[in-house]
């Protein structure tokens, strides 16, 4: 279990708050974030990389959880922002992320969104040629663009984001004529960057790829004779959900700094290198709280909880495994649960075969691992509230998102008047 988990008797704990209180006064389904796990974090991969990169900028990868509590922890850590769009990036300055610090990368953006990025003054990393055509006449003086290597990997195929079945970047053939485009628009500085697939653990993945990419800028940079601000080799950075050994983040800068002076050193010497991680920095901070509301035994065990894929939907998308826990009991795990939610879907399961102490209605159950892609990728499904959110912090805790209400959801919708 992660170190800012620990049971004390029969309650599960994050750092010093006894989460079967939490639940008890803010209900569930809740998430509970640790900001000092967050800092932790932070400090790791930072301190990882500048050792070796003394012109580092890590950019938090806002989609992972874009809470602007979280998000602030970060900025005052010492992050900047990777966002996918002007929403993202407004949520990044609410956060107080200036946009000299926010790195847009979209993809498919239209006019209007790359117009807003611009009026912003955000950085902008274009994921193709077309998308440049766009602006052409609007043209920042400091542009980048996303290269797809031909190689990359995820731990599921939908979140690998290069190669050749990726819709993202693009080759380095068009990307040379995409910076000549540029330069002669008047574009007076460049980036480039990658961002390859998500929750990798093995240091020697980002070894590999790293040599591919540098090759890549290396190519533009003889073609074009650019000579890069910055290079973002974006995030991926894992984090185990299961019994995986964690990433060792030393020897991944170690080897991604290998490859950048064995290929490119000399070549861009004074160039910002920067990551984007999004899981690395917050996954193992939260824990996700659900209400046991009914046991099945028909031939097999089925919980229900008030938890289901509207809020954790990895699972149903991905096949995702999460870690679960029984957050009020911490007898041995003697039986098998399949662990679902309210959803109409047969596909709302969070977790099969999961092995736990007996358990009955009314017990909380905790997902591990609930900072990274839980809550930001929630929906409304079935007129279901997403989760409420609260951050432990040094000094208590503190409410970070009210749960939805009723209102919240019909806000937005309008019966016209014949139907009245
Ligand atoms: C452009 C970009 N940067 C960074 C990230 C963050 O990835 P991760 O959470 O795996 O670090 C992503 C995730 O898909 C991304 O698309």
């Amino acid at each position: 279990m992660i170190e800012n988990f620990h049971y004390n008797d029969n309650s599960l704990f994050l750092d010093s708050i006894n989460l079967n209180d939490l639940a008890e006064q803010f209900g569930t389904p809740l998430i509970a974030i640790s900001e000092n796990r967050i800092k932790n974090n932070y400090n790791r991969i930072y301190n990882a990389f500048s050792r070796h990169f003394k012109n580092l900028r890590v950019n938090y990868a806002l989609k992972a959880n874009s809470n602007p509590a979280v998000i602030s922890i970060l900025r005052k850590a010492g992050c900047g922002a990777d966002v996918a769009n002007p929403n993202e990036a407004e949520i990044a300055m609410y956060s107080g992320i200036s946009p000299e610090n926010i790195m847009m990368t979209g993809n498919n953006l239209s006019l209007t969104d790359l117009k807003r990025a611009i009026e912003m003054r955000v950085n902008i990393n274009l994921d193709d040629i077309n998308q440049m055509n766009l602006i052409e006449n609007d043209l920042p003086e400091l542009l980048s663009f996303r290269i797809n290597p031909g190689y990359g990997n995820g731990q599921f195929d939908g979140i690998k984001t290069a190669g050749p079945n990726s819709k993202f970047g693009m080759p380095v053939d068009y990307a040379i004529k995409a910076y000549k485009k540029a330069m002669e628009h008047g574009v007076k500085r460049f980036g480039i960057h990658m961002m390859a697939g998500s929750n990798n653990l093995d240091p020697e993945y980002f070894h590999k790829l790293s040599k591919i990419f540098f090759n890549d800028v290396k190519t533009i940079n003889k073609e074009t004779g650019i000579n890069f601000d910055f290079i973002d080799i974006g995030g991926g950075f894992g984090v185990p959900y299961s019994n995986e050994n964690e990433l060792n983040v030393e020897k991944t800068a170690e080897l991604i700094n290998n490859s950048f002076h064995e290929i490119i050193g000399d070549l861009n010497p004074d160039a910002e290198i920067i990551i984007e991680p999004g899981r690395y920095l917050v996954a193992d901070s939260g824990i996700a709280l659900a209400t046991v509301t009914d046991i099945k035994n028909y031939g097999r065990l089925i919980a229900g909880t008030d938890l289901g894929m509207n809020i954790l939907i990895r699972p149903a998308l991905y096949g995702a495994v999460h870690q679960i826990v029984c957050v009020n009991k911490h007898g041995d795990p003697e039986y098998k649960y399949d662990i679902t939610g309210q959803i109409c879907e047969n596909t709302d399961f969070i977790g099969k075969n999961i092995d736990l102490p007996e358990i009955s209605i009314g017990d909380i159950l905790g997902i591990m691992n609930a900072g990274a892609y839980v809550s930001s990728m929630s929906s409304n499904y079935n007129s279901l509230s997403r989760a409420a959110e609260v951050l432990i912090s040094d000094d208590g805790f503190h409410m970070i998102r009210r749960r939805e209400t009723i209102h919240d959801m019909i806000n937005n919708t309008i019966i016209p008047g014949h139907l009245l």
